[in-house]
């Protein structure tokens, strides 16, 4: 059992179909250099409070960059049998400095170290994520302030409501990624803690500097409590809501694009380089990216709703059973990040149909509240008001035509108050124009919005130089 770091208390081998069973080597190893980063910066601190020599610790620092070259060119063997990324690495370490190898792991356990080395690496995938999320932001700014004065229907039930313009529809989504950078930049703080000293659970004998390696590893804190050191995942549960919010806001959009970039619509057109074709029906053009992207948010739910249940009821401290941490991390991690990636560059390139939108408005009088708050304006109390507006609904409905159609006369067959300054009232773009309030449609405030929008997401996070 000498293979073995635990070796010393076994009498047998360990099955092969056991190490195929608990090895997490398979997928841990993508964070190879996260572990090698934090045991540079533990065996430096080792040498500082004088557990190693200072050669010890150039000898250990030396290998370990060796076995990151080694990984790097696709050199490096992983080994089943030697189960995940720690020992991988440091049995490798071992090989190339000789027995000083053995000396790494003094004031540590695998379960700080595994702790630690998701933390570093979720840190570092979680500030690509908000680069993404900035950049699809900037694309929306950018296409709201275009499409201030853009008018479409807006919905509710799916059913024609009132106007609003493209612009302010860009908008919203703003503000809902806006929303996702705001949690995963708080996500991010959380995360940038170093649990490292507190060993397998009962922290260290040794006078460890736990804060030189937190500052080392450019992390913000120190867990405080070893036991929850090594047994929280708050952080990784965190970014899994982050990652089901973001895949649903992402849902929703995607679901707009395929209605409206419909035949039923007619609202957008998607880049040809977004859709594909039919093996049988050659005039189909089909939006798979929004359909797809719509799809995988069921995942990011699922992997969400895998960590809580892996974590739920665990006894203090580490267990094996957070083992399973990481593949939902790590799936969310390229879900979410290839999801955004795409998304910006199909919103950045669709092109808007303001005409196809513009007939949407003619149908669906669109315009009757504005109606009822005209009445209002000559003094109907609103409950009448609305009444009334729906009395002359219904007689479109039975002879057709809108309510802009209506000669003065059948209006004034509804209420005796209206006038001929009626009929600016009922076309779309006054409608849009009076909703001048802060949040609302008219072009004047998305584009006062839009202006805005810039410096709230530098507040939010800052455009990386690179
Ligand atoms: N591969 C393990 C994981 O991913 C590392 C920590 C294992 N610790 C232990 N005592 N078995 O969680």
């Amino acid at each position: 059992m000498a293979d073995k770091p635990w070796g010393g208390r076994f009498r047998e081998e360990t099955l092969k179909i056991v190490e195929r069973f608990t090895a997490s080597i398979g997928f841990d190893r993508r964070m190879y250099k996260q572990d090698i980063r934090g045991s540079m910066a533990h065996a430096r601190m080792l040498a500082k409070i004088g557990v190693l020599t200072e050669e010890e610790a150039d000898t250990l620092v030396g290998g370990l960059r060796q076995v990151l070259a080694e990984i790097e060119s696709g050199q490096f063997r992983f080994s089943e049998a030697r189960e995940d990324i720690h020992m991988n690495v440091e049995a490798r370490l071992t090989e190339i400095v000789g027995p000083v190898g053995g000396k790494l792991h003094t004031a540590r356990s695998r379960n700080d170290q595994v702790a630690l080395d998701l933390r570093l690496y979720l840190a570092a995938e979680l500030e690509t994520v908000l680069d993404l999320l900035r950049g699809l932001c900037e694309v929306l700014l950018e296409r709201a302030a275009a499409e201030a004065e853009v008018l479409l229907p807006g919905y509710t039930h799916l059913q024609r409501a009132q106007p609003v313009t493209f612009g302010h529809h860009w908008l919203a989504y703003f503000e809902m990624f806006l929303r996702d950078a705001e949690r995963c930049r708080d996500t991010l703080g959380r995360t940038r803690r170093s649990p490292l000293g507190s060993g397998a659970l009962a922290g260290s004998p040794y006078p460890v500097d736990r804060e030189m390696v937190c500052a080392e590893l450019g992390f913000q804190e120190i867990c405080r409590n070893s036991l929850d050191a090594v047994s929280d995942r708050d952080f990784a549960l965190e970014f899994l809501f982050d990652a089901a919010t973001i895949m649903l806001h992402l849902s929703r959009l995607s679901e707009e694009l395929v209605l409206w970039s419909s035949q039923e619509f007619r609202f957008v057109e998607l880049g040809d380089g977004f859709c594909t074709g039919s093996s049988i029906m050659p005039q189909k053009k089909n939006p798979d990216v929004p359909e797809l992207l719509r799809g995988k948010a069921g995942r990011a739910y699922g992997n969400l709703m895998a960590l809580l249940t892996t974590l739920k009821s665990l006894p203090l401290a580490y267990n094996k059973d957070m083992q399973e941490d990481k593949e939902p991390v790590f799936d969310s991690l390229d879900t979410v990040q290839g999801s955004l990636a795409i998304t910006v560059e199909m919103v950045r390139s669709l092109k808007v149909r303001p005409e196809a939108a513009r007939q949407a408005l003619r149908a669906g009088y669109i315009t009757a509240t504005d109606l009822a708050d005209y009445l209002v304006g000559k003094g109907l109390p609103f409950r009448q008001a609305h009444e009334v507006v729906g009395r002359a609904v219904a007689h479109c409905e039975e002879h057709g035509g809108g309510l802009e159609d209506l000669p003065l006369a059948t209006l004034r067959g509804f209420s005796p108050v209206i006038g001929e300054d009626v009929y600016p009232v009922l076309s779309a773009e006054a409608s849009v124009a009076a909703r001048r309030a802060a949040g609302g449609p008219a072009p004047d405030a998305v584009r006062r919005e839009s202006r805005a929008g810039w410096e709230r997401l530098d507040a939010v996070w800052p455009r990386r130089a690179g």
